[in-house]
């Protein structure tokens, strides 16, 4: 079966001025989730957008476009079960914040089946420290980027933990999805894409393209055309 690119555009490059404007353009974009980064001021430098933000924009669009939530926030459990009560079902954790809550998060994915939790790990974090997570995690965000700031450069090294990360799915038959976050654009997600990521996420390139549909619909062209196997 064909494999299908999905380009999940994140907020934080958004025009803010005009977020309704490009919220509908997500919408017309036909791409199926709206990437939602929560930054605390101290998990990471800057402070983003948390709750009050995601409520009128959920209520307002849920039905059109998912949402994806990622917590780069020091206690992360605490947003986890806030976001979900607010009725964000995919939401991912940062590795490097979760030692002190890992049982409380077991527990909390276990009562919560309709919950995608997501694992996400930074730059200097290595791939095989995630790994025995996988039961946990539904999926895997792999940071190409040092987290906290959109428009930086992708990480090259993120490809080999790409690759790594679908060795370990493909030879153990495992069905975690693979997501790279952080300086996506065509060139760097086609090569995310041959490493075997599953979903990108493309903040700058995707707001600053003057043709969005046009932009998605590139990535996920060079999939259906064969340029990707
Ligand atoms: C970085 C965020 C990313 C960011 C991506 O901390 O997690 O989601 O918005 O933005 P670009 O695509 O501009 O690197
Ligand atoms: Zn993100």
């Amino acid at each position: 079966m064909e494999k299908e690119a999905l380009i999940r555009p994140s907020l934080l490059a958004a025009d803010f001025l005009h977020l309704k404007k490009d919220m509908d353009g997500l919408v017309r974009s036909k791409t199926r989730f709206v990437h939602f980064d929560v930054m605390d001021g101290n998990f990471v430098e800057d402070i983003s957008f948390g709750e009050h933000l995601f409520l009128p924009l959920f209520e307002r669009y849920h039905k059109k476009i998912g949402f994806d939530v990622h917590l780069m926030v020091q206690n992360p459990l605490r947003h986890l079960e806030r976001f979900y009560a607010l009725g964000a079902r995919e939401i991912s954790v940062h590795y490097e914040t979760i030692s002190d809550c890992l049982p409380a998060l077991e527990r909390f994915k276990r009562a919560h089946e309709d919950l995608r939790l997501g694992i996400a790990f930074s730059p200097e974090t290595k791939t095989s420290l995630v790994m025995p997570l996988q039961s946990l995690a539904d999926f895997f965000l792999v940071m190409s980027v040092v987290p906290g700031k959109g428009g930086q450069s992708f990480i090259p090294e993120s490809l080999e933990k790409i690759a790594m990360l679908d060795y370990f799915r493909k030879s153990n038959a495992l069905s975690f999805e693979i997501m790279v976050d952080g300086g996506i654009n065509e060139r760097t997600g086609r090569e995310c894409l041959r490493k075997g990521a599953d979903i990108l996420i493309a903040g700058s390139s995707y707001f600053r393209s003057e043709d969005k549909e046009a932009f998605v619909d590139s990535l996920h062209r060079s999939l259906a055309d064969g340029t990707i196997e």
